[in-house]
């Protein structure tokens, strides 16, 4: 497809849905059960208004702003997602690449496609990385793997993700995600999973191949309902991961790496996190797209409530959110209740798919032309201006 023809992130995601496998398909699009916190994370965005102001110069308008003191070109970075190959060859390095032409951030998935050190390689120093751990039930192949990442610079935190300690339901991914033989994740294109080697093509395996779930251990099988691609991704996380020990553990082995935590959904759990400042720096509020708890929150909502009840979060650590994201309307607005960043997880791996990295580009080009248009037409020339006098959430905080 000609990439200047798609206009907006939903007919690159069509598209991409028509060039996928089936497989590919139901293991992206796929959420949990009903599917109605991944429906609620998109059309929060549009109950939401927003205040326009006049005569106010708006000639000139930047998007940058800063994560964890790093500068960056936009408010927008690209979410853990696992296994970029699945869409295309290029994989997360295709992703990476898309985000050095936009000095955009990535965060790179536990379970990437591709080693870590193969994404970031002969990246610019200055660029953002954040890493992504499911801590898994052998400490040592979680410790082996932070040893690893403390050597990438451009690597500047550790994103730990907690809002998916066992797999949701995923149903069109169980129903699909077995087609073809053997594995549910075609060889070849099995997660890195913290024991990749380095290996030197992407076209080549990463992995020593734990990414399947031994075929007779538990229901977690490969075959028929309950299997797919996302629950054979879990094999081995671990789900007994508590405040009191896995921090204290993550401090010892990234003694300097910041860690960010991911999948926060209520305001006592971003007060808690924010008790752990400085080593917690930011905090992502997402409920994994949609794919982890059905009906629990968007992150608007958790913005909301921590705007409401524990204010002073804003002040001891970064805010991040993601789920959902589909215009530049939508990233101001998360802007106006405090996020510092908003992410985009399933518009990415459907840039990736329909053009490469090229069409990564093209997903974040839409999103910053989108935003800086939104910014001017409220009258505003950078994102630290943005705030609650922009919009009128009244909608949604009456929920
Ligand atoms: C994800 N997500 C995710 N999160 C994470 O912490 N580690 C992971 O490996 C993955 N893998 C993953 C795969 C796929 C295919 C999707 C769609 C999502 C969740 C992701 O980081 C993010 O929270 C959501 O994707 C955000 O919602 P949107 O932007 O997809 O609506």
């Amino acid at each position: 497809p000609n990439l200047q023809h798609l206009l907006n992130l939903d007919e690159i995601a069509s598209t991409a849905l028509q060039l996928l496998s089936p497989k590919a398909k139901a293991y992206y699009h796929s959420a949990s059960d009903d599917l109605y916190s991944k429906t609620l994370n998109s059309t929060v965005y549009s109950r939401i208004l927003l205040r326009p102001r006049i005569f106010l110069d708006c000639t000139t308008c930047t998007t940058a702003t800063t994560f964890l003191g790093h500068k960056v070109h936009l408010p927008i970075f690209v979410s853990p997602a696992a296994l970029a190959r699945l869409g295309h060859p290029s994989g997360e390095r295709g992703i990476a690449e898309a985000c050095n032409t936009f000095n955009a951030m990535q965060i790179i998935s536990h379970n990437a496609s591709q080693s870590p050190e193969e994404i970031v390689r002969d990246m610019p120093e200055s660029m953002v990385f954040g890493w992504q751990l499911y801590v898994q039930n052998d400490r040592k192949k979680s410790e082996a793997m932070l040893a690893r990442i403390r050597h990438l610079k451009q690597v500047k935190f550790i994103c730990l993700t907690l809002d998916a300690p066992v797999p949701g339901k995923r149903e069109e991914d169980e129903r699909f995600g077995n087609i073809g033989a053997g594995a549910p994740v075609p060889s070849g294109i099995q997660a890195a999973k913290g024991t990749a080697k380095v290996s030197e093509t992407s076209a080549s395996p990463t992995t020593t191949g734990v990414s399947s779930p031994p075929p007779k251990k538990s229901n977690d099988s490969t075959a028929g309902p309950g299997a797919g691609v996302g629950r054979s991704l879990f094999w081995g996380t671990a789900a007994d991961l508590t405040w009191r020990t896995t921090l204290p553990w993550l401090a010892q082995h990234a003694p300097k790496l910041p860690i960010v935590l991911k999948g926060i959904q209520t305001h006592e759990d971003a007060y808690l996190a924010s008790l752990h400042a400085p080593q917690v720096r930011a905090i992502i509020l997402s409920n994994h797209g949609g794919r982890a708890l059905d009906t629990a929150p968007p992150a608007i909502h958790t913005l909301l409530e921590i705007r409401k009840y524990c204010p002073e979060v804003f002040d001891r650590v970064e805010v991040w959110v993601d789920g959902g994201v589909r215009r530049g309307t939508d990233v101001v607005k998360a802007l106006c209740l405090g996020a510092r960043g908003v992410g985009v997880g399933r518009a990415a791996l459907y840039g990736l798919a329909v053009g490469g990295s090229e069409g990564v580009e093209r997903v974040l080009e839409i999103l910053k032309a989108e935003t800086e248009t939104c910014m001017r037409l409220l009258g505003v020339k950078n994102v630290d201006e943005l705030g609650m006098q922009h919009i009128n959430a009244r909608a949604v905080e009456r929920d």
